[in-house]
């Protein structure tokens, strides 16, 4: 369905945002605009600030901003259009229909979901009925409590080929196989798809049926048997409990990712109401989109043995090309044959709680796996075991965090080996954030030309390709240096390839010197890229000369990589406090203002220096 611009603006301005917002966060005038909590992450002190003028949100903490339809569809989960039909409902307004065959769809599923939810309701009566006794054994059996059945809608599907048949006759048999309620073999009359199982209804976002999930009562085989995909039930798009996890996430700020029906269930009813599951495959790419809309940083458990362990790490590869920052997973491990609904049953909820606290980043999980994937007792396994990590980290799309992950299994492998990490690196060791840059000291010299056109911006693409080039002449200092190479703003997508091969190459070799590092380079089929490096540009680095002493060579050009990486972190601190400072203008907001110009001047002029070939750049 696509929706024109002006419709999508009266809704907004048809929408009081502090009213849409206030109703599931707290808020606080302050001035013009509303102040509260973060509803999208952790925090003590409000910086969440609504605006009804704008019709906008911005948080100063996690820069969430959006307005109201970006609001439901962030906040509580919903598809785009659902959110668009939510607010207009309220506001009023119609929902322009979109082209026919959409609105003939819309009109089918609508059939569907009156079905659906007939079915629902029919499988509970039975479960309370005469035939229901065994299933209601069978769940007092497992202890699923009334209030916990009622909140998830168990039923019961009778043992007979005809009975919801009969039941929903009035849907007509078309729509009910349609639905995936009936079964239709060709050429003999439909039958009834569940006969003797235990119902768990499967619902959408908004809480609607949208397919079922029969148990066996006991034992037997299949023990489950699901609705098959029809136009409601999009398997690898759905979560089970989806509907009343986004619910309890918006309170925790968590979400449970379990393997099973009956762990969402056992969960739900100790306290934890935030578990979803698939819907019996691995977690799909489109899962993964929807769990992230909910929270920052999922949390997969798995079972400690050996098949849970390998269906952990396959989730962890499917990941990893979609993380990002502040879009990741971390991994919690059941004790070895137990399930959560085990775990809670014998232990309560604290010993599930004890589970989520020892879970594991995404990279302690691949770095514990390669590391116990064979042994490592000749150079060949080590290197052998390097190379997976860098190609694990190599499926990563976003730059800086493939960058990272390189770094940090770099870090592992050199701490594993005695290697001790450049000092700058160590937490407290005067890294970038403690370094030259944050001491706050102000400019010393008038600006020179050199700095002019460096603080204009329009040269980093300049000073980034100089940089490049002296790695390619020095490459230790990519491996000393990897964060910060890492974080380097390239915007020609070019040279962003070029650095990531090189982070790569130094990741996986030791020494790596000059010659090697281009033959590495020219492998991967970055001859042509290299190349562009080797033009004049008009800068003096010391790392550029050939007859400069290596060690200043080296020092200058870990100081540029510095000074060059500091850049993007300095201009977004900067652009946030003057968006604030614009909103609402205070002393303290003037001071950090000021603090960070200086800052990044003085980071500009160490580069000015630098590249004019000066002695000491002051650093
Ligand atoms: P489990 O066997 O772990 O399910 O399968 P469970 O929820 O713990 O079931 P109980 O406790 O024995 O009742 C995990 C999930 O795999 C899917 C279901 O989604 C199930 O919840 N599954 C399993 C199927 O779809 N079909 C099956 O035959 C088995
Ligand atoms: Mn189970």
């Amino acid at each position: 369905m696509s929706l024109s611009p002006q419709f999508l603006d009266e809704l907004r301005s048809r929408t009081l945002l502090s009213a849409l917002v206030g109703k599931s966060v707290k808020l606080e005038r302050a001035g013009r605009e509303f102040r509260a909590c973060c509803p999208f992450h952790n925090e003590k002190s409000p910086s969440f600030y609504v605006n009804d003028d704008k019709a906008f949100y911005h948080c100063f903490g996690c820069g969430a901003h959006g307005d109201a339809i970006r609001f439901l569809t962030d906040h509580k989960g919903l598809p785009f259009i659902d959110a668009v039909k939510e607010l207009a409902a309220a506001a009023g307004m119609e929902v322009p229909a979109a082209d026919p065959r959409a609105a003939e769809k819309a009109e089918r599923a609508s059939g569907l979901h009156d079905a659906m939810e007939e079915a629902a309701r029919w499988f509970t009566e039975q479960l309370h009925g005469i035939a229901g006794a065994e299933a209601r054994a069978y769940l007092a059996k497992r202890g699923v409590d009334a209030a916990t059945q009622a909140a998830f809608g168990f039923g019961f599907a009778p043992d007979s080929r005809g009975k919801l048949k009969a039941a929903l006759a009035r849907f007509g048999d078309d729509k009910l196989v349609e639905a995936g309620l009936l079964i239709a073999v060709d050429g003999k009359e439909p039958y009834d798809r569940f006969r003797g199982r235990l119902m768990i209804p499967i619902r959408d976002a908004r809480g609607r049926t949208i397919a079922f999930g029969g148990r066996i009562i006991g034992a037997g085989e299949p023990k489950y048997l699901n609705s098959p995909e029809t136009p409601l039930f999009d398997k690898g798009r759905t979560l089970f409990n989806i509907d009343k996890a986004a619910a309890a996430t918006r309170k925790t700020g968590r979400v449970i990712v379990v393997e099973g029906y009956m762990d969402v269930v056992a969960l739900a009813q100790a306290g934890l109401g935030e578990a979803v599951a698939p819907l019996g495959t691995a977690l799909t790419e489109g899962q993964l989109e929807r769990l992230w809309r909910m929270a920052e940083t999922p949390v997969l458990c798995f079972d400690g043995d050996a098949a849970g362990q390998k269906a952990a790490i396959r989730a962890a590869l499917r990941a990893l090309p979609m993380i990002e920052p502040g879009r990741t997973l971390r991994f919690a491990t059941l004790p070895a044959g137990q399930d959560p609904d085990d775990l809670v049953r014998a232990g309560g909820p604290a010993a599930m709680e004890a589970v989520l606290e020892a879970a594991e980043p995404l990279v302690e999980r691949l770095w514990k796996y390669e590391l116990g994937a064979a042994p490592l007792d000749t150079p060949e396994a080590r290197a052998g075991m390097r190379k997976r990590l860098a190609d694990h980290a190599g499926t990563i799309r976003h730059g800086d965090v493939r960058g990272q992950y390189l770094a940090d299994f770099r870090r592992r492998f050199d701490s594993l080996y005695e290697r001790t990490p450049p000092a700058r690196f160590q937490p407290g060791g005067g890294g970038r954030r403690g370094g030259i840059f944050q001491r706050g000291k102000p400019p010393e010299a008038p600006p020179s030309a050199a700095t002019r056109t460096i603080s204009s911006g329009g040269v980093t693409p300049l000073v980034g390709r100089a940089v490049l080039a002296g790695l390619l002449r020095h490459p230790q200092v990519i491996a000393d240096q990897a964060e910060a190479v890492a974080a380097l703003p390239l915007p020609d997508p070019a040279l962003a390839n070029l650095r990531n091969a090189m982070l790569d190459a130094a990741f996986g070799s030791d020494a790596l010197d000059s010659q090697a590092l281009g033959t590495i380079l020219a492998q991967v089929g970055l001859a042509g890229a290299m190349e562009t490096l080797r033009a004049p540009n008009g800068l003096a680095f010391s790392f550029l000369r050939g007859n400069a002493e290596s060690g200043r060579a080296r020092r200058d050009l870990a100081a540029a990589i510095e000074a060059l990486a500091a850049r993007p972190e300095l201009d977004a601190a900067l652009a946030t406090v003057t968006a604030r400072l614009m909103a609402s203008p205070d002393e303290a907001g003037f001071a950090e203002q000021r603090r960070l110009r200086a800052a990044r001047d003085e980071a500009d002029q160490a580069l000015a220096k630098l590249a004019a070939g000066e002695d000491d750049a002051g650093l």
